[in-house]
């Protein structure tokens, strides 16, 4: 099955008219919770990678400056618009995860937020959030996780094989996979369905 960066782009294409209808409602309190583990303060320069329409927008401090990517042209088109309904001020750019244009140690706070379990190779992605990230810098990231003590069984790896073609990898392992990259996590809490899904705070190790 297919799992691509060209997949993605044209999937999120086709889902972003529909997005906010199937996910807004679901991932308020998980976005909530992730994003107040984060220890704000005023002027801090904030990215979120693969921001799809913005949601996470109206649980952002508005004393920020804010910069969002995604992927696909059609998501960040919606977030602009978001943006603009919700009177705040976001530099929104398409861009892809594994080559952010930014330059080195230049954000506060990079939120990653059910992304990397879409992305092909996530370990590109996060090696990217942390050169973009100052030396105190904190990744805020929420997704949906096996358990880190556990890798996938057989069952679970087949049908990865399907839902992380139209929808989402269900293998990834939260720890290892940070801590491969080189952060140390702060905060694991989970945020939906059990352990599934998990709000998770770190920083460079
Ligand atoms: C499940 S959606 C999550 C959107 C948003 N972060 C949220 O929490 O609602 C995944 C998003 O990641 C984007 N995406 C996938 N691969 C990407 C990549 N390589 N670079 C940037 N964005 C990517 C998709 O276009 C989509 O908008």
């Amino acid at each position: 099955m297919i799992n691509t960066t060209a997949w993605n782009r044209i999937r999120y294409g086709l889902y972003a008219p529909v997005y906010d209808l199937v996910v807004e409602r679901a991932f308020h309190d998980a976005r909530r919770t992730a994003l107040s583990q984060v220890a704000w303060q005023p002027g801090m320069r904030v990215l979120m990678v693969g921001a799809g329409t913005g949601l996470d927008l109206p649980w952002m401090p508005r004393d920020i400056e804010l910069h969002a990517t995604d992927l696909s042209p059609a998501m960040v088109r919606r977030l602009r618009q978001r943006a603009e309904r919700l009177g705040r001020d976001v530099e929104a750019r398409v861009m892809d995860a594994e080559r952010l244009a930014y330059p080195d140690d230049h954000f506060d706070v990079v939120v990653m937020h059910l992304i990397l379990a879409v992305m092909p190779e996530p370990a590109r992605g996060l090696a990217e959030a942390r050169r973009v990230l100052r030396q105190d810098g904190q990744l805020c990231v929420m997704d949906k996780f096996q358990s880190d003590e556990k890798p996938a069984g057989l069952a679970r790896r087949g049908l990865n094989a399907l839902t992380s073609a139209i929808a989402t990898d269900i293998t990834r392992q939260a720890r290892p996979l940070l801590e491969a990259a080189g952060f140390a996590i702060e905060q694991d809490t989970p945020v939906m369905m059990g352990t599934l899904f998990r709000a998770l705070l770190a920083h460079k190790a």
